[in-house]
């Protein structure tokens, strides 16, 4: 056996959908990656990679079934990471043997949750403090991962400064690809995304990287690749708001003139959504609210005001959602979808349910 997992040949990463184009992936979301949105991105331009929202993992844990649906029933065409968030070395290596009689492409580790009741037990970002733990779960995984080992994180907890230690062990463990979200746990999701610190990851380990934060557009996409000299893009709430994101990366990575989408097609991508998300036995009123936290992303691009925001935020039946959606996307139905959110439209999620959708 190699003493030296990262002398070994990394896994290759599932070839991506056009030979010689930088790479895509659809950041992993609690609640939103689900089996349903990923077959609705899919529709419209899947990304080269899907991930699974995280599976947690502890002393009573058993990978939970929806999220195992996302990948038994993949019919996306393309390959989905299984994430982990946890820190116990016996308890992740069971549930990796567990996960390994899936179709996964690999395992991808969480090492970015900013969710305070998440980092209190010390996993997801909470794990950032503490690169000694990251070596010895890193070299747990990279022994019960016989195939692709994947790291997400963010930049630190407080700040940066374990930084180069935990890049390092990337290396040291022969992890196979990096997703890199260029902010501290504690900048959480607003703050200025530090693509430098992302171009230094890149710089600095050996495997891909993709770059992750605040990527808005497939012009946005194309600047970051250029200023981080990452594999790829990993782009999270804009494929919310665009799920034509992907399809139109793909145009702008081969120069060529990408989809733009009109209201319309908005209001198709809307009925689609609602009609995926559709559980039987799901009360109407919590469908509806489901609806809304996806809106809450989409109506950054519908009208400069926050016109479609309000109204849509005060529905609270699929009749009224729906007369929302006719009257602010079928009104001027070849009106452009705008490719970069409006400034100064804030999506609120959280505020729909109880349930965060966005961590807290
Ligand atoms: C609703 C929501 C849920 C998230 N859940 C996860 C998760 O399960 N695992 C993870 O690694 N990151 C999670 N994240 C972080 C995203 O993967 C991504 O890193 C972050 O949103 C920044 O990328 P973006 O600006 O493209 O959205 C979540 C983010 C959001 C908004």
């Amino acid at each position: 056996m190699n003493p030296d997992p990262a002398a070994a040949t990394p896994a290759r990463l599932p070839p991506g959908q056009l030979p010689g184009q930088p790479l895509t992936a659809l950041a992993p979301m609690q609640d939103v990656t689900d089996l349903a949105f990923m077959r609705v991105i899919a529709h419209y331009g899947a990304p080269d990679y899907f991930f699974t929202e995280f599976f947690r993992v502890h002393a009573q844990s058993r990978p939970e079934k929806h999220i195992l649906r996302a990948l038994d029933e993949n019919t996306t065409g393309r390959p989905i990471f299984a994430q982990l968030i946890g820190e116990d070395l016996t308890h992740l290596t069971r549930t990796v043997a567990l996960l390994l009689r899936h179709p996964i492409a690999g395992i991808d580790l969480n090492l970015g949750c900013p969710a305070p009741k998440v980092y209190k037990k010390n996993v997801g970002g909470g794990l950032l403090r503490e690169p000694a733990r990251i070596d010895e779960i890193l070299g747990a995984l990279r022994a019960a991962v016989p195939g692709r080992l994947t790291v997400k994180m963010r930049l630190g907890f407080d700040d940066t400064r374990h930084l180069d230690r935990i890049l390092d062990l990337v290396n040291r463990h022969g992890v196979d690809l990096l997703s890199v979200h260029g902010r501290t746990v504690k900048e959480m999701y607003r703050s200025e995304v530090r693509y430098d610190a992302i171009a230094h990851a890149v710089a600095r380990v050996r495997c891909p990287v993709l770059a992750n934060g605040n990527i808005t557009s497939a012009a946005r996409a194309a600047a970051v690749l250029r200023t981080t000299g990452a594999a790829g893009v990993m782009i999270g709430r804009h494929a919310i708001r665009n799920p034509w994101i992907f399809r139109q990366c793909r145009a702008q990575f081969a120069a060529a003139d990408g989809f733009r989408p009109t209201l319309a097609d908005v209001h198709e991508y809307v009925t689609r959504l609602y009609r995926e998300t559709q559980v039987p036995g799901l009360a109407e009123r919590l469908h509806v609210n489901k609806m809304k936290k996806y809106l809450n992303f989409v109506g950054q691009g519908v009208d400069p005001d926050g016109a479609f925001l309000q109204a849509m935020r005060r529905t609270e039946s699929e009749a009224a959602l729906f007369a929302v959606c006719d009257r602010h996307l079928l009104g001027a139905p070849t009106q452009a979808f705008a490719l970069e959110p409006y400034p100064g439209l804030i999506a609120r999620p959280n505020c729909e349910t109880p349930a965060p959708l966005l961590p807290a």
